[in-house]
């Protein structure tokens, strides 16, 4: 949701906040600021808008100063508006800090601090953490004090990175529900929301537990728990900070849409021996079924919308009873039957706040907890049994791609996989099924190469304002895959509609050449998709279906065909997919939208 970063040490910290901001920019960026902190003066200088506007400014400013520690802070607004009173970093009294999260109850806080005389500037929840951290820090009290007192009685999500008068030079970090590490380099300490924002400055890094209040000083951290300090537990970064760059791309969606063949290939691979799935690479055997009677797979955004495609798939290799669901839906409404289920909890970021509340949820009803997760050392990868990482690298732009593809395959590994164990799929067919899952490599890799039609396509809709997804079975699902990518980043109002359902009202929407897109992968309701395609025609609509090559002639199937490559219906899906990822890609360039960070919009909510 937001993103922080802090440095202290030998090296120009305006340079290094900016830095780091610039890549955290994805987690929210509807303002920014930073806190700098020189021998002489402590500045802050905050912006609206984006990181390059308060660059300007941090250059503006630091020609008197050479700053040596601060604190910086990309935001996605939810208390208060976009405003330079609303950025962060706050300051109230002799305490300056950044935050991440929701401080739930702020406005009963806020209230307790007005009566003691505290005058706020903000409408954030922030600006009242900041005043409660000053109001315990009285004099001659250590800030870790001052921190363990004010956070008894904050309720809510938080990620901070604050500075103390009288301990200039020293940044202090703590957690509850949002992400924060600590990275420990030869030029100084860092404090940042997650990993790729050290990454240019260092690769070795640290995990801040929830109990725990981290102190930096230019060349160590102390890391305070209640009972005392300990020696953290250092680790070194898998990725490299060239994987995080765009690499020559325009955009890191194409960069990314342009990594799916590989990303398959490394998530796939490991799970595969003997021509059959195993997950013991991921320290998974077969008993994590035992005694299971359902599964329940929660998942926000595309996140879910691929966790509708995994229950299809797992439901009919397995005959095991499974459901998705909208995370944010599950932990307020959940099933009433919660025995015997295991929990798919899939998340490409492993920070969003509704898939762990429901994953809370679960684990207090005693399920077992699986997670798909990309990001590693993520907090949902914490709080899971098991994990399955899907090895895509780092996933920047905001609308997911790469994180899409990867779960996908691992949830059609894991549908065969307990197809198996319950005997309702048979050895040789399951082999049928892996072999038509490594093919999809092939078909995204062609796709890629052979994208001329999805762009002729791009050319006939980027100017039309509405659009209809229709698809039947798995289909389906990959309508709503297709409608989120369109709507997320060309802003074109998209609906998702079973294909049977839309003459049941929707229609009435349909007027002269709204453009309505099939996705016709299930063959075995081919004609009954045509059917429909034929009926939006009838009124008008411009036609565009998506299917396998049939005996049937393009023209008899819509204005506008793509033919699919592949011939499974997993490759088909997979081809789908592309198309939607390239379709929405290109709509958005000819109406030249922001594509990696569209508006409104954060890569990882990590807010409810
Ligand atoms: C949204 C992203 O904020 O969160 C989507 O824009 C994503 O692309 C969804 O699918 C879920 O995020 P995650 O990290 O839990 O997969």
């Amino acid at each position: 949701m937001c993103g922080i970063i802090g440095y202290v040490g030998t090296e120009n910290a305006s340079r290094k906040l900016i830095e780091g901001l610039k890549i955290l920019e994805y987690r929210g960026y509807d303002s920014a600021g930073v806190a700098l902190l020189s021998k002489s003066e402590l500045s802050i200088i905050k912006a609206t808008g984006r990181v390059e506007e308060l660059e300007e400014m941090v250059v503006k400013k630091e020609v008197k100063s050479e700053y040596y520690c601060g604190i910086g802070h990309t935001r996605w607004a939810t208390h208060g508006s976009v405003s330079e009173d609303n950025a962060h970093p706050h300051r109230m009294g002799r305490v300056t800090l950044v935050h991440n999260g929701i401080i739930e109850n702020y406005l009963e806080l806020r209230a307790r601090l007005e009566k003691e005389g505290v005058v706020f500037k903000s409408e954030t929840d922030t600006e009242v953490a900041c005043a409660l951290f000053d109001k315990y820090y009285e004099e001659n009290i250590h800030p870790c004090v001052a921190i363990y007192k004010a956070v008894r009685e904050i309720r809510g999500s938080y990620a901070f990175g604050i500075m103390f008068e009288g301990y200039e030079g020293r940044i202090f970090g703590l957690r509850h529900r949002s992400p924060l590490l600590v990275g420990s380099g030869s030029d100084g300490m860092y404090l940042a929301s997650d990993i790729t924002a050290l990454l240019p400055f260092t690769k070795t890094y640290s995990l801040i537990e929830e109990t725990e209040v981290v102190e930096l000083r230019e060349n160590e951290a102390i890391f305070y728990t209640h009972d005392g300090i300990y020696d953290p537990v250092w680790q070194e970064a898998t990725m490299n900070y060239d994987q995080a760059k765009r690499g020559g791309y325009s955009h890191y969606m194409l960069k990314e849409i342009n990594e799916q063949s590989d990303a398959l290939r490394k998530t796939i691979t490991p799970r595969i021996s003997g021509g059959l799935p195993d997950f013991s690479h991921d320290g998974i055997s077969r008993d994590i079924f035992q005694g299971i009677k359902q599964i329940h797979i929660v998942g926000c955004g595309s996140a879910y919308n691929v966790g509708c495609i995994g229950a299809r798939l797992i439901e009919e290799y397995s005959r095991v009873s499974a459901s998705a669901f909208v995370a944010s839906e599950y932990r307020y409404s959940p099933p009433v039957n919660m025995q015997g289920t295991l929990i798919i909890a899939i998340s490409q970021s492993g920070e969003t706040a509704d898939t762990l509340a429901s994953v809370r949820y679960a684990k207090l009803c005693g399920c077992r907890v699986v997670s798909i997760i990309n990001a590693r050392e993520s907090t949902l990868a914490r709080e899971s049994d098991k994990v399955i990482y899907t090895y895509a690298g780092p996933e920047i732009a905001v609308a997911t791609t790469k994180g899409f593809s990867t779960q996908l395959a691992i949830l059609y590994l894991l549908s065969v996989y307990l197809g198996i164990y319950t005997s309702k799929l048979d050895t040789e067919v399951a082999k049928l099924k892996i072999d038509e899952l490594k093919r999809c490599e092939g078909v995204v890799s062609n796709r890629l190469k052979g994208a001329k039609s999805v762009e002729s396509l791009a050319e006939l809709l980027y100017k039309k304002e509405n659009c209809f997804f229709i698809g039947r079975g798995l289909d389906y699902f990959m309508c709503l895959e297709g409608a989120l990518k369109l709507k997320e980043i060309s802003y074109i109002h998209a609906q998702a509609y079973q294909a049977g359902e839309l003459k049941h009202g929707t229609i009435s929407l349909v007027e002269n050449e709204t453009p309505v897109i099939a996705l016709m992968g299930e063959e075995r309701l081919f004609d009954k998709t045509l059917s429909n395609i034929k009926e939006t025609k009838s009124r008008g609509a411009f036609t565009v279906a998506l299917m396998p090559k049939n005996e049937k002639s393009p023209q008899e199937c819509g204005d506008f065909v793509i033919e699919l490559l592949g011939n499974s219906l997993i490759e088909y899906l997979f081809d789908e997919l592309l198309c939607v990822q390239l379709l929405s890609y290109r709509v958005a360039l000819l109406r030249r939208c922001d594509i990696d960070k569209p508006r409104n919009l954060a890569k990882s909510v990590t807010v409810e």
